[in-house]
């Protein structure tokens, strides 16, 4: 599932580490395995081999260029939201023409740098933004191809703040709108409408969402090609859960198994957009424990990383596994010490800087590392400078080697553009 494996007690990355690691680059810091980033995305092209697809990696779960060019090196395509993914998905070498946009609220410059740079489509999520589309296409002299993002309302039993194919949701259109848009088509002289988007959630762990949501699209798009309407590209969306705590999700090939009997009956090329399924096991955060505060009723475990480097606990109260990064020569953490129940906390001068309640772990001491698993998708991307923290260093292991991929933030970078 992932390259991070305690030895004799010790835990590596791919054939480092991490405890050799830490004092060249400090604490805390992300660390990323190549190796699973690369398996996770073969794993998935794999599954889907047997149709004509498209992998667009969605940088929002790490825009890191470094980990963008491996996924460019292996074929993938890039799913972004704003111009600023936009431009690093170019810089990491991922090809225009593999490059879908999605989101709500694209302004009128990203519109006009995502024609200019001729990426393979945008999807459109309301009327207004596509007559925009049209008269920005129309000012360039360009035909702008587009897919029309449906609302399947389908619940995807995920964290309410990640559920996105809902009715109530702000994403997409319904699927009254959006026919009657492709009925339209011909009055939108600067837009060539080619397919359908849907995306119904994040760390989505069973099929049938999927199912359920691709069961009426392809309703929607029989009844299109009655009308003389055909599509050439449908795209399922992102959202392939992980195992965090002790979900069990569905595999690339069940996803492809559920899946390609439908996507096949109506013959358009797939396009999905995973983030999390690729990159979220490939990484960790390395934290190293500043002091033990017992209370009354509580012992704190405080480390060096808060809510600032990886607010997902604080913010979804989402279970992240954190385990110490050594053990008694020759044994696991676990076995080493007594076990204590402990709140595991950042610096940060908030009650919700956390990374863990009432959480089970090994005895620790100031000094020691702690890894907190299953960060490599929207940890650093959601990172910030809260407290004005420098953000950590991000670390990519490939083999026995390592390399430092983004630099730790220094002072100077906490002021940049200020007077
Ligand atoms: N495509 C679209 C249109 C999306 O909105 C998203 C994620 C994806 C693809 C990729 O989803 P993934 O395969 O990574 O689940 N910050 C949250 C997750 C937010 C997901 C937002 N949209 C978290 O930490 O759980």
């Amino acid at each position: 599932m992932h390259d991070f494996k305690y030895v004799e007690g010790e835990l590596f990355c791919e054939e480092m580490r991490v405890e050799e690691i830490a004092p060249k680059v400090g604490t805390p810091f992300y660390l990323y395995s190549s190796k699973t980033l690369v398996d996770h995305y073969r794993k998935l092209d794999k599954a889907f081999s047997s149709l004509p697809h498209l992998v667009c990696y969605s940088l929002k779960a790490n825009s890191n260029l470094a980990m963008c060019k491996l996924l460019a090196q292996e074929g993938a395509g890039a799913d972004v939201v704003s111009s600023g993914e936009l431009f690093k998905a170019l810089k990491a070498g991922m090809p225009a023409q593999r490059i879908v946009f999605a989101g709500v609220g694209k302004t009128e410059e990203e519109i006009e740098y995502a024609l200019k740079a001729q990426i393979l489509m945008l999807n459109v999520e309301s009327v207004p933004e596509l007559d925009l589309i049209n008269e920005v296409a129309g000012r360039l002299g360009k035909k702008a191809q587009v897919s029309l993002r449906v609302n399947p309302d389908v619940d995807p039993q995920t964290h309410a703040y990640v559920a996105t194919g809902r009715k109530e949701n702000k994403f997409g259109l319904s699927m009254e709108v959006a026919r009657e848009l492709f009925e339209r088509r011909a009055e939108f002289t600067h837009l060539k409408m080619v397919g359908v988007h849907a995306h119904i959630g994040s760390q989505i762990t069973s099929v049938r969402p999927y199912v359920e949501a691709l069961q009426k699209i392809v309703v929607f798009i029989k009844d299109l090609e009655r009308g003389g309407i055909k599509l050439e590209y449908l795209n399922v969306g992102g959202g392939m859960g992980i195992v965090y705590e002790t979900e069990i999700p569905s595999t690339a090939e069940e996803f492809a198994r559920a899946l390609l009997p439908l996507i096949k009956q109506v013959q358009a090329k797939v396009i999905l957009e995973p983030g999390r399924f690729i990159v979220g096991n490939a990484g960790i955060l390395v934290t190293r424990v500043l002091y033990v505060k017992k209370t009354a009723v509580k012992t704190f475990v405080i480390v060096d990383a808060g809510m600032n480097d990886l607010i997902r606990p604080s913010l979804y109260g989402t279970y992240h596994e954190i385990r110490p990064t050594s053990g008694r020569k020759g044994t696991m953490p676990e076995s080493d010490k007594k076990l204590i129940v402990a709140d595991i906390v950042g610096p940060i001068c908030e009650s919700g800087d956390f990374f863990a309640r009432d959480r089970e772990i090994p005895e620790v001491e100031g000094g020691q590392l702690l890894a907190i698993f299953g960060a490599g998708a929207y940890g650093f991307s959601m990172s910030s400078n809260y407290n004005c923290r420098p953000r950590p260093p991000e670390v990519l292991v490939k083999g026995d080697k390592f390399q430092v991929i983004r630099e730790r933030e220094k002072y100077e970078d906490l002021i940049r553009g200020e007077v």
